[in-house]
């Protein structure tokens, strides 16, 4: 009769039978109870715990029992299995019993993961036939791990709040510390756990991770992208420059973009029309040339590069010019 849930059960069952009968008779059996109960108890402080992946927790409890009697065991349970904890492979190793013989239970469990959710309840056996307990309900452990809330992109200049989300909600005096590529941040942190980075910078972009103070887990990381305009458009050309006529030379425009420049315009100078559109344009006449890259962000434009284009007498004059120069120093050497 001492068993708290058999007795609860076995009283509830009589007073709903006797619910019609007279009241004296539900009374005493009210009394019964009482007796029976007093001064048996378990009681745990906090009943629900929310541990994070991987640490360890400590169980608070304390129990009580009528003088007389003595404690010849003790050990934890999971809810509805009176088996000693201590005894399950899964939990032997981890478990450390802080409690006595006297009053206080607590334990700890270390390294806990997921399948450690469940309700524990302590039990104790006197040296009295009946004087056998289980604290119920018991603690409730829930065990979280952390996640990394925030969005896949950001554009340059925007605010954006990361936050490190738990299944269930960690003690107030818990303190997160932020990763970017796993390098520790210093960055202001708006609320506990969260981490608020104003007006982005293309820096800001990575692989952002969360961890409690304290502790050795570390979430998964989100990759944060930072999306911004062109900028450091450039043109690049083969060759020097200049160019014979009836050939072309070919302008390659560069920037620096996120998501990359796709849209490109080619101008010459002192000209307001577009002379060409691609990453690449063949120029084949003499001028001033530059070009402008788009993104959905914006558009930049380069500084321009000169082509010339020569004649093909020219050309020719200048070769037959160097050929005759070199032939006279020549000569005059040999004189
Ligand atoms: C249980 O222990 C108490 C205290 O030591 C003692 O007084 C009592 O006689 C014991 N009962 C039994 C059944 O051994």
């Amino acid at each position: 009769m001492l068993e708290c849930c058999n007795c609860c059960v076995v009283v509830v069952a009589m007073v709903m039978s006797v619910r019609m009968a007279p009241p004296l008779p539900v009374i005493f059996l009210l009394m019964i109870h009482n007796v029976f109960s007093e001064g048996w108890g378990v009681s745990y402080s906090p009943s629900h715990i929310c541990a994070l992946k991987t640490s360890s927790v400590i169980m608070s409890c304390t129990y009580t029992y009528p003088t007389g009697y003595k404690i010849e065991k003790v050990f934890w349970t999971k809810k509805s299995r009176s088996l000693d904890l201590s005894k399950d492979p899964e939990y032997s190793q981890r478990l450390q019993y802080l409690g006595d013989k006297q009053q206080n239970c607590a334990i700890r469990l270390s390294h806990v993961t997921q399948n450690d959710q469940h309700m524990y309840c302590f039990r104790f056996i006197t040296n009295e036939t009946k004087g056998k307990w289980t604290g119920k309900p018991g603690v409730t452990l829930t065990v979280t791990d952390l996640q990394v809330e925030a969005p896949e992109r950001v554009t340059e200049g925007h605010n954006v709040r990361l936050t490190c989300k738990s299944s269930c909600t960690l003690t107030d005096r818990a303190t997160f510390i932020w990763y970017r590529n796993s390098q520790p941040l210093t960055e202001r942190r708006d609320r506990n756990n969260q981490l608020l980075l104003q007006s982005v910078r293309r820096e800001d972009a990575g692989r952002y991770s969360c961890a409690l103070h304290g502790h050795t887990y570390i979430s998964p990381a989100a990759q944060l992208t930072v999306t911004y305009p062109p900028r450091n458009v450039s043109v690049s050309i083969t060759g020097s420059g200049v160019i014979v006529e009836g050939d072309s030379v070919t302008l390659i425009c560069s920037s620096d973009s996120n998501p990359p420049a796709l849209n490109f315009s080619w101008f010459k100078e002192n000209q307001s029309s577009a002379v060409g559109s691609g990453q690449s344009f063949s120029a084949l006449q003499s001028g001033r040339f530059y070009c402008e890259a788009h993104n959905q962000h914006g558009s930049q434009r380069s500084d321009a590069v000169t082509v010339t284009v020569k004649g093909r007498l020219v050309i020719l004059y200048i070769s037959a010019g160097v050929v005759l120069g070199a032939a006279v120093i020549i000569t005059m050497m040999i004189w």
